[in-house]
């Protein structure tokens, strides 16, 4: 079946830092309902993917021609501590929604991780074993196999370091850098021995709208153009907000953070976009056009004061 103008999608944790994208771009052509147990947004509607009676309701009710299930636990260190919760959310709920997607015999779209590799390699492409080191990552991969091993028309798109969201939604790296930024650290630690391929949330969405309009079914990796270590993305992300001469770096190794970041993690989860690139459907932009693209939602967020750059919350109460 593909895809067509009068299509109704059905979008599962919708209000995180993928979520917005997604529902803007499939909104544009779609009719679409949006879901999410945090409702932080008007148009979402609270549905628990681990609820198998009450998701398959609100699906059956909605009559989607399609599903994406973004929802999941993406605190690596939560995870670890709960490991209960993240089986729960990450794999039987993921389980849950291919289960439903089978009995209504529509197709289901996934998002997976780079970090269900063990960084044994520099890069992954698509056809490598995966072989996952944590909780977050084992529960993902069991995800993945729901998927692959419950239908015939699936996609599941492997994302990697997701920068996007902006500063009220990104969790992750990007938004960890610009919270120290915006508290006048002078010295930033960053590491330079776990590397990876930033995924800018905007060019992910995009990308899938466009990839769920084709019928071609299937895993891929889809992450943006080139790769990094924290370390590069940090200096990139310092200088395009234009901050290099008044923040440093200082180098430090994944050790420093043993006690803050105890999850294993793989030291490389680069993945190359091998079957994207094949079929003529690598939508994806390099990463750091993107990140270029992103860090104009941060600058928006400072205003200079006095040679001190300060949040704009902060400025309109002095
Ligand atoms: N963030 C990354 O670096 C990254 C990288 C690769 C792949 N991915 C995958 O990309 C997808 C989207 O993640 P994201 O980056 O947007 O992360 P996110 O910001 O954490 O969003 C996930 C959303 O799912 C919600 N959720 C948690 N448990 C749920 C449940 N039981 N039922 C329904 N919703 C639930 C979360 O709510 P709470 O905030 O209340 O938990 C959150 O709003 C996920 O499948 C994730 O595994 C993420």
């Amino acid at each position: 079946m593909t895809i067509n103008n009068c299509a109704r999608v059905f979008i599962t944790g919708c209000g995180g830092m993928l979520g917005p994208a997604v529902y803007r771009g499939f909104s544009e052509s779609y009719e679409v309902l949006a879901s999410d147990i945090d409702l932080n947004e008007p148009w979402l509607e609270y549905g628990d993917v681990r609820d198998f009676a009450a998701i398959e309701k609100l699906a059956k009710k909605f009559e989607p021609d399609l599903i994406i299930n973004l929802a999941a636990l993406t605190n690596l260190e939560y995870c670890e501590k709960n490991p209960d919760d993240a089986w729960k959310t990450n794999a039987l709920g993921a389980e849950n929604m291919a289960l439903i997607c089978r009995r209504l015999d529509i197709p289901l779209v996934y998002i997976s991780t780079a970090g269900i590799f063990d960084g044994r390699q520099e890069y992954y492409n698509d056809f490598d074993q995966p072989n996952p080191l944590s909780i977050y990552a084992k529960a993902k991969y069991h995800g993945e196999l729901a998927a692959q091993r419950m239908l015939d028309k699936y996609y599941v798109f492997r994302a990697g370091w997701m920068m996007g969201g902006g500063p009220a939604k990104d969790k992750k790296f990007i938004n960890k850098i610009f919270k120290q930024i915006a508290a006048g650290e002078k010295i930033l630690r960053v590491v330079d021995d776990k590397l990876g391929t930033p995924t800018y949330t905007e060019n992910f969405a995009e990308s899938m709208l466009r990839i769920v309009q084709t019928d071609l079914y299937g895993l891929y990796n889809m992450v943006c153009g080139g790769s990094c270590s924290r370390y590069d993305a940090a200096v990139e992300f310092i200088r395009l907000l234009g901050m290099e001469k008044e923040v440093r770096i200082e180098i430090v190794d994944s050790d420093y953070f043993k006690n803050e970041y105890f999850a294993p993690r793989p030291s490389s989860e680069k993945l190359v976009n091998l079957k994207l690139d094949s079929r003529g459907i690598n939508f994806m932009r390099d990463w750091r056009e993107c990140l270029a693209e992103y860090a104009e939602e941060f600058k928006a967020e400072l205003k200079p004061k006095r040679g001190k750059l300060i949040l704009k919350e902060e400025a309109a109460t002095l």
